[in-house]
């Protein structure tokens, strides 16, 4: 054997190398006959299976999938992956480059001591990254959000097995009360490679649900192009649906609140059972139907309970006469929208500013010929015209104190009269024709009680 070119260079590179030309062993350098307590003799053209019995990297170290491989083919042929070998309790690197030469190609075999810093923040990295993996629910995607990885708490709080999501796109567990919005977001978000925060309610495999606070990051590689995306969660069921029972408490203490309030004013001026519920419930259907959104229409079913609260500044021999008002008392009455407004005016709550707005306009005419301030057409609340169709509709069909129940006849034509005058014509029209829906809420009343 020659003097190797390389001799120089082995005596200097302060690591172990051997070349070889993926089967066996041409040249080793100093460095490395020494780490094995070797001689020439022992390597010089020896299958470099016999090398690797002098040294066994541990499983853990090199990669598990060897394909029947020694080692060193495997570094070899996989010179794009990170190897690293465990030797007698020294960790090295482990990579491979191949050169051509007249006989054919050989490769060298570089392995690199790793120091102890870039070791200890390897481990750290390994360590940090279990601890993430303990306590986290994770998962990755890839660019089009296929899973291509999940943790074990990932498929215990989904209640899928590993195999059922792998492959699949993430979405398999998205429950279907999550606005779409809210993933179009997150989308836009992560491919412009910011991580998204939010919390997340998810579908289990049994339909049930649970809620994860939640960071998706996208991974981006050198070239700054996005690898994949790792999501990790933690779970916040517990604390998400307290949250939600506590908002739900809230509003039906709301709720509740407000129909006691307007129960006051309907047992102080003896108006028969249900009134106020009745008037909130078609106040409901004449908003939905006069295309008012969810949220108003809901905020008026809260409201109009209490149009009438003002009754309850009104005295007992006005308030309770069994007969026609006189000039005086009827002056006395027409005041209870105004002492309603002023109950009600001075609160931040939409509920309660909705209910004031209903108290003072829902004696209002279309015509302007109404009270207390005579306002006309639009200029009266869209909330005060829908309860004065819905307050005396109900009135009419009702005995009071002062007179019996109408036929429905009477109502009808009474309703069709006023129409354009008293009321709002477009809701006049808008009642008519979900005539059957009103008379159906009248009648699901009159079996309660
Ligand atoms: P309420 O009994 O809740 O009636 C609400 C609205 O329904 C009335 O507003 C009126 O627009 C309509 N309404 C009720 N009954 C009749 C009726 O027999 N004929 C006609 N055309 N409309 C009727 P309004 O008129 O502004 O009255 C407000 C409140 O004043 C009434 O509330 C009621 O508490 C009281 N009130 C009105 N008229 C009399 C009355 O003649 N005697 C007594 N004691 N109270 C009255
Ligand atoms: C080893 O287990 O030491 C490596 C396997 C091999 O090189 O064949
Ligand atoms: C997704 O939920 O579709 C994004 C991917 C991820 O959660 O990692
Ligand atoms: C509702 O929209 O029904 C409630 C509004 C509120 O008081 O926040
Ligand atoms: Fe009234
Ligand atoms: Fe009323």
């Amino acid at each position: 054997m020659t003097m190797s070119k390389f001799d120089l260079a082995f005596a200097l590179i302060p690591t172990i190398c051997f070349i070889t030309d993926g089967d066996t062993i041409d040249e080793t350098n100093n460095a490395f006959l020494t780490f094995f307590e070797c001689d020439t003799t022992e390597t010089f053209m020896k299958k470099h299976r016999c090398v690797c019995n002098l040294f066994e990297p541990r499983d853990d170290f090199l990669q598990k999938r060897m394909d029947g491989l020694s080692w060193i083919e495997y570094v070899v042929q996989h010179p794009e992956i990170f190897h690293k070998a465990l030797i007698r309790s020294t960790v090295f690197s482990i990579v491979a480059n191949a050169y051509q030469h007249a006989h054919g190609t050989s490769y060298v075999v570089l392995m690199q001591k790793l120091d102890e810093k870039s070791l200890a923040q390897g481990k750290l990295l390994e360590q940090y990254k279990h601890v993430v993996d303990r306590s986290a629910i994770v998962s990755k995607t890839d660019k089009r959000g296929i899973i291509t990885y999940v943790n074990d708490r990932f498929c215990e709080i989904s209640g899928y097995r590993k195999e059922e999501l792998l492959g699949k796109p993430h979405n398999i567990i998205r429950h279907p009360d999550m606005p779409a919005e809210t993933f179009r977001r997150m989308w836009q978000t992560i491919l412009a490679k910011r991580p998204w925060y939010g919390i997340v309610k998810n579908r289990k495999k049994d339909g049930s649900s649970y809620y994860v606070d939640t960071v998706i990051n996208p991974i981006v590689d050198c070239d700054g192009e996005i690898i994949e995306f790792i999501g990790i969660r933690y779970d916040v069921t517990h604390l998400e649906t307290m949250k939600n029972n506590l908002y739900d408490e809230l509003e039906e203490t709301q709720k509740e609140l407000i129909y006691r309030l307007g129960e006051i004013s309907e047992s102080r001026s003896l108006e028969t059972g249900d009134h106020v519920k009745r008037v909130a419930e078609y106040s409901k259907l004449l908003a939905v139907k006069a295309g008012l959104s969810e949220h108003d229409a809901s905020l008026l079913h809260l409201a109009s309970p209490m149009h009438d609260i003002g009754k309850i500044g009104i005295p007992d021999n006005v308030l309770h006469k069994h007969d026609e008002l006189t000039a005086e008392e009827w002056a006395i009455m027409r005041l209870h929208c105004e002492k309603g407004y002023n109950l009600l005016k001075s609160s931040e709550r939409p509920i309660l500013r909705a209910a004031a707005i209903v108290a003072r306009e829902h004696h209002e005419r279309w015509d302007g010929e109404g009270y207390p301030r005579g306002l006309q057409g639009e200029s009266i609340h869209l909330f005060g015209r829908i309860t004065a169709i819905a307050d005396v509709f109900d009135a009419l069909g009702s005995d009071r104190s002062y007179k019996k129940a109408w036929e429905d006849r009477a109502i009808f034509d009474y309703l069709k009269a006023q129409r354009g005058s008293q009321f709002d014509p477009y809701l006049i029209d808008v009642f008519f024709e979900n005539l059957d829906q009103f008379l159906q809420i009248r009648d699901a009343y009159r079996e309660r009680s």
